[in-house]
């Protein structure tokens, strides 16, 4: 286990066996960072002509680890790539890139520019995320990071600067075990495999003294199928392996506004009888990362006290391929009673939402996101870095603010008139799910899962492309489930408590 501590020493006195400074990409080429103060006058004038052999730019991503043969205490100099500006995005990447370089040291400091909370939580939060490793089934490799990382700030003793440093780790917490959850093959991580993860986790998190209450239940597929969630079950139907919905409450003494959250949970998309070809079948793993996202997230609101009820819905089904799937042209009845015409069994992740958000609206909460790896047509927008959002103006609006504070790429997207139209097309249904024309697929979803919402205030997060990252490591993203969204969900809740 690493232990992180704040403090306000400078680098080149704090005797550690690695310091990490960022390096500019200035007018003038490339020079250290204002925080790295004074290990530029330790090395003085040989500075510039050790950064040019050593070919250093500055630019985003690089790093490049210097022996400091005496001219510090620390006997490792590493110089991270802060590209040509020092916002948090700067900071946060370049710590992920300087922890995944600095592989053999007991003791780190990190002299990144972390002189505001912003900067302080960007360090810690990409420090830790960038170092995140699955290697839970690995024979031989093991997660061991430094013993000690000292995280090094001018304002180290200014009280917004360690409550925002404390409530990173609260948060990095979270999002790490969204992406172990992420990371987690698909036959071990079924639907009633992943609703015990959940009851054991909250266990966890509300064990000992000063621990949050949070309420957990989890329903099997009789008590789904007595509540009448067609949607959950129809999808879950063509699995061994039967469906759960978890819904977790916490309700903190004092809470003026109440959240809830809705996850989509499939723990793996085969896509049904629809098949996917194979090789979009290979990370659908990953499809349960909106359960995962909420869960934790609702772990972290908690976990920091935040005065917000928060209700959390995480349905759980697994789409495959047997005698028992449901078929294109089934009709589903959605707890609630609207009824939903199937006609490509690939587009199941608005069917278990639609239960869950109808679960959602009867505890008639001010607001609802629900966070889902939903369309491939928002990856095809967006990229694979940008979550889409989408639902009502004002709570977009909030969402976008929340994930630029939190550091996550999000960008809004309509719910066009035109959807009306389309989702209602079916002849035999109260709604068609799907209707096989391709534009704007992932406004299509998004105008379908409103139908589910009873006209509350609310938002839908697309995280298809950003839930996970199929590439190599970048900044403060592993390879792998990455936890997106989580740090925006506490965000927002931390916004929303603030409010009169
Ligand atoms: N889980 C997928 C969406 C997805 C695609 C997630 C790529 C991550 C990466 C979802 O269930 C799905 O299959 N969506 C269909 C919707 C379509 C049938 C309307 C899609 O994207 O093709
Ligand atoms: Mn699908
Ligand atoms: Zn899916």
């Amino acid at each position: 286990m690493t232990s992180y501590t704040l403090r306000s020493a400078s680098p080149a006195k704090t005797r550690c066996d690695a310091v990490v400074v960022g390096v500019v990409q200035g007018a003038k080429g490339p020079e250290l960072d204002g925080a790295a103060g004074d290990v530029a006058s330790a090395y003085g004038r040989k500075l510039r002509p050790l950064m040019s052999g050593l070919g250093v730019t500055g630019k985003s991503g690089e790093v490049v680890k210097v022996p400091t043969a005496g001219a510090i205490p620390s006997p490792l100099l590493v110089l991270v790539g802060l590209g040509r500006n020092q916002d948090a995005t700067a900071v946060r990447r370049a710590a992920g890139v300087a922890a995944r370089a600095v592989t053999n040291a007991a003791s780190v400091a990190v002299a990144l520019p972390a002189d505001s909370a912003e900067l302080v939580r960007a360090v810690t939060e990409g420090w830790e995320l960038g170092g995140y490793a699955f290697t839970a089934y690995k024979k031989d490799e093991k997660k061991d990071g430094p013993g000690e990382v000292v995280v090094l700030s001018a304002a180290a003793r200014r009280k917004e600067v360690i409550t925002a440093f404390e409530e990173s780790r609260v948060v990095t917490r979270a999002v790490a075990a969204t992406r172990d959850w992420v990371n987690t093959p698909p036959g071990d991580l079924t639907p009633p495999k992943f609703a015990d993860a959940v009851v054991a986790a909250t266990k966890e998190v509300t064990r000992g003294r000063g621990a949050p209450k949070i309420g957990i239940r989890v329903l099997d597929e009789e008590e789904l199928a007595e509540l009448g969630c067609g949607g959950i079950l129809g999808v879950g139907m063509g699995s061994s392996a039967a469906p759960r919905l978890v819904e977790l409450t916490y309700a903190p003494k004092g809470a003026r506004h109440h959240l809830a959250l809705v996850g989509k949970g499939i723990t793996f998309d085969s896509g049904g009888l629809t098949i996917k070809p194979a090789a979009s079948m290979n990370d659908m793993k990953s499809d349960m990362a909106g359960a995962a996202a909420i869960v934790q997230a609702t772990y972290a609101i908690a976990t920091l006290g935040l005065p917000v009820r928060i209700s959390a819905f995480a349905p759980m089904a697994e789409n495959m391929v047997s005698g028992s799937s449901m078929r294109p042209g089934d009709v589903l009845t959605m707890y609630g009673g609207t009824t939903v015409e199937v006609l490509n069994t690939d587009a199941e992740g608005r069917l278990i939402l639609a239960d869950a958000l109808m679960r959602a609206t009867e505890q008639q909460p001010d607001v609802i996101l629900d966070v889902a790896t939903l369309t491939g047509h928002m990856v095809v927008a967006l990229g694979d870095r940008i979550s889409g959002v989408m639902g009502s103006d004002d709570v977009v609006a909030d969402v976008l603010v929340a994930a630029a504070t939190a550091g996550e790429e999000m960008w809004p997207m309509p719910i066009p008139e035109a959807m009306s139209e389309r989702i209602t097309s079916s002849k035999v249904a109260d709604l068609s799910q799907h209707d096989w024309i391709r534009w704007g697929g992932g406004l299509f979803a998004a105008a379908f899962l409103r139908e589910f919402t009873a006209g509350l205030p609310w938002a839908h997060l697309d995280i298809a492309g950003p839930s996970f990252n199929s590439g190599s490591a970048w900044g403060h993203q592993t390879p792998g489930g990455t936890g997106v969204a989580v740090a925006t969900l506490v965000d927002f809740a931390r916004a929303l408590a603030t409010r009169p």
